[in-house]
């Protein structure tokens, strides 16, 4: 009689695609124009995206907008990609929590000014109930320093009595990270050509299918990313076992 699989093949739509947009400075030096240029339309392939993911029926995408290392670039493209978080809250938000988008933002909190502060948190009230599709923004955002922050603040419940050092296993320490509330992503797409993760998700791409493509960010539409899950389709998920023939 055939086993029941441990690795079945993945789902048609995965649940949760997480995104790296990136060429944004490569579309724009192609047009010989500034990278904020190619900054501002990256935001049309965001909203693009989360339409098509809506219609898709992905359930979650997450998507990385600023690294803790992109305080390294001048500071007028800095302040750009600011901006851009401002005006997109500003005239995206209304539409987002009307088609059921739930917002969250995921990264670092500390040392952002009070207005993007402001920002975050009305759009993750207005956007609390709804659960259609969750959009989570990665901004200030590094796996590595969301990692270090999530153990300072279990170092800190340890040393308060909430918890025993022996507690803390990976289902427990995944409590304190920003993505609590997340499943794991199924797909992490890069565009751009780039083959590394620049420090996104570290902890939670432990089983995520990798799916680089050579689109620039701001070419990527909905048939982009329905190529993306053609291929996640494809693969055999296997999270350590053996095949599914075996
Ligand atoms: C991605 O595009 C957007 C951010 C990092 C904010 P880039 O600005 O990295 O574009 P390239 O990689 O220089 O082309
Ligand atoms: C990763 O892209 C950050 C974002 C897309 C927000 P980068 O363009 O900053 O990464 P590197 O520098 O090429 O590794
Ligand atoms: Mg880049």
């Amino acid at each position: 009689m055939p086993q029941a699989s441990l690795t079945p093949a993945p789902a048609a739509v995965p649940r949760h695609i997480a995104i790296i947009m990136d060429g944004n400075g490569r579309w724009a030096r192609q047009r010989s124009r500034p990278r904020t240029f190619g900054h501002a339309e990256g935001v049309e392939a965001l909203r693009r995206t989360v339409e098509a993911a809506g219609d898709l029926g992905v359930g979650y995408l997450t998507v990385f907008g600023f690294s803790t290392e992109n305080w390294r670039r001048p500071i007028e493209e800095v302040n750009a990609l600011f901006d851009l978080l401002r005006l997109y809250v500003a005239r995206d938000l209304d539409r987002l929590a009307r088609e059921g988008v739930r917002v969250r933002v995921i990264g670092d909190r500390e040392n952002l000014q009070s207005d993007i502060l402001e920002i975050i948190s009305r759009a993750e009230t207005r956007t609390r109930g709804n659960d259609k599709l969750n959009l989570t923004i990665a901004f200030n955002y590094g796996g590595q320093d969301e990692i270090a922050r999530a153990a300072r603040r279990a170092a800190e419940d340890v040393k308060a009595g909430k918890i025993a050092p022996a507690e803390i296993n990976p289902e427990s320490f995944g409590r304190y990270l920003d993505t609590a509330e997340l499943p794991p992503p199924d797909i992490l797409v890069r565009t751009s050509g780039e083959l590394r993760l620049s420090n996104f998700m570290l902890w939670q791409a432990a089983y995520t299918e990798l799916v680089f493509v050579d689109k620039l960010w701001p070419d990527f539409d909905k048939a982009a990313l329905e190529e993306a899950i053609e291929m996640y389709r494809k693969r055999e998920r296997r999270y350590g076992g053996t095949d599914s023939g075996s």
